[in-house]
């Protein structure tokens, strides 16, 4: 690929949210930095500076090492801005303390409250009101009467109701936990966030934080069978969680099962638009399915990136990494690394072998990721058997962020069975 960028363009990119809904534009960049500098220190404005890791191989191995890479206290990249409000709030004692933003032995211990629930045996029990939830939003599509924006109308929503009905949630409560993800969570894109500044960004924290904490108080006196009981009643070392603790975790279940989801199945649906040899075959062999939902994940990758921080000095293929200095893993850059995928452009549903990092590796990896592919499979084997015709009725828009994205408008034309 001939480019007219310098690798320092190339690297700024990755601190630029217009870069990711420029798909061209960024995988220009990244393919730039594999190539030219795969370990790129990055000083951009409005950012502290970072390392730009590029390579599959070394995402990988940085992930492996969480004892010399640790997630704390900068687990991902934010404007200099937000990590001095994070600063702040640490100062306080009041920052959020997610499973992203800890390291062993806390991590271990606050993951092994939720981790079985999230294995494949808890899972079955819920394939049943997954199915009842996709079947809603394909019947939703058809009568919508044949044209929709498949983002807002059906992606943004179904993957919403799944993880607050994990969590027990009312429906009745699902339209304000909408919002509020959407908000906090919509990265810098200001078509869904509710301000641009960090105030307004602590502001809709504060609304999430009310809401968290009368749940958490509701399921202590009255426990249920649900995920929010199991937060709300957790022991660590013999003590109940704290309510940051507590309200950390029920802001990563929610925020980490949803955006991600719904873009992995709205930039699925788009790929298979883009690609109707591809939906064709799917068509005509749906046991194609899972390896086709992991090729969607990849091809998507809606988590654009996390970083580490150096607990010591150390090197990356052969570059030195000084103790402090953070490292930025970019999933979107591994996962088309021509190492790794034969072809890595081409959009193939029977990809096998796909190692994929699109959930990381070692001891992050994504909790819900059996739940974001069972989502994503269910949802496909309702609505590609039903699918006559599709197309697209307008020009797809991606959301401007460096952290979780995708597509925010996909409007669709359509014909159901
Ligand atoms: C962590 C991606 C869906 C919950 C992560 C990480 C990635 C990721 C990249 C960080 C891994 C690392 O640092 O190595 C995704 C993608 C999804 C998805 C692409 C959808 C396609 C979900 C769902 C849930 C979830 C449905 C449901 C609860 C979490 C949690 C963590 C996490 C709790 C933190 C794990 C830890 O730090 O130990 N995810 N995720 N994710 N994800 Fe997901």
């Amino acid at each position: 690929m001939s480019t007219t960028m310098t690798v320092q363009e190339a690297g700024r990119a990755l601190a630029d949210p217009t870069a990711y809904a420029d798909e061209a534009r960024l995988h220009e960049a990244l393919a730039l930095l594999r190539r030219e500098e795969p370990v790129h220190w990055v000083e951009a404005p409005g950012y502290n500076p970072f390392w730009a890791i590029t390579k599959h191989e070394d995402v990988l191995e940085i992930e492996r090492n969480n004892n010399l890479f640790l997630s704390y206290p900068r687990p991902m990249l934010l404007t200099a801005e937000l990590d001095e409000m994070q600063r702040q709030q640490r100062e306080q004692g009041m920052e959020l303390r997610t499973l992203v933003h800890m390291d062993d032995p806390e991590h271990k211990k606050m993951r092994a409250i939720t981790a079985d629930w999230f294995k494949p045996r808890s899972l079955r029990r819920l394939e049943g009101r997954i199915r009842e939830l996709a079947k809603r939003y394909v019947d939703r599509m058809a009568e919508l009467g044949g044209e929709c924006d498949f983002v807002t109308d059906v992606a943004s929503q179904f993957p919403l109701y799944v993880i607050l009905s994990v969590l027990g949630l009312p429906e009745s409560d699902y339209g304000r936990m909408l919002k509020l993800t959407q908000e906090l969570f919509g990265g810098d894109d200001p078509e869904l966030q509710r301000g641009a500044n960090a105030e307004d960004t602590m502001a809709a924290l504060m609304d999430f934080f009310e809401y968290f904490k009368e749940l958490t108080a509701s399921r202590r006196a009255n426990p249920t069978d649900d995920l929010a009981s199991l937060i709300a009643n957790a022991e660590v070392d013999g003590e109940p969680l704290s309510d940051v603790h507590t309200f950390s975790y029920y802001t990563i279940v929610a925020s980490a099962g949803h955006d991600t989801t719904s873009s992995a199945i709205a930039g699925g649906l788009h790929a298979l638009i883009e690609h109707p040899d591809q939906l064709a075959r799917l068509q005509a062999d749906l046991s194609l399915m899972p390896l086709a939902v992991d090729e969607m994940i990849r091809w998507v990758t809606p988590v654009k990136q996390f970083t580490r921080t150096a607990a010591e000095d150390t090197e990356i293929r052969g570059v030195r990494i000084a103790k402090g200095e953070s490292v930025l893993l970019s999933y979107p850059s591994a996962n088309r690394d021509e190492e790794v995928f034969e072809d890595p452009f081409r959009f193939d549903v029977g990809r096998d072998p796909n190692k994929h990092l699109a959930f990381g590796f070692g001891v992050h990896y994504c909790l819900g990721a059996r739940l974001a592919k069972l989502e994503a499979r269910i949802f496909f084997e309702e609505l590609v058997p039903r699918l006559e015709s599709i197309e697209l009725a307008g020009e797809p828009q991606l959301i401007a962020t460096t952290f979780v994205g995708g597509l925010k408008h996909l409007p669709i034309r359509y014909t159901l069975k």
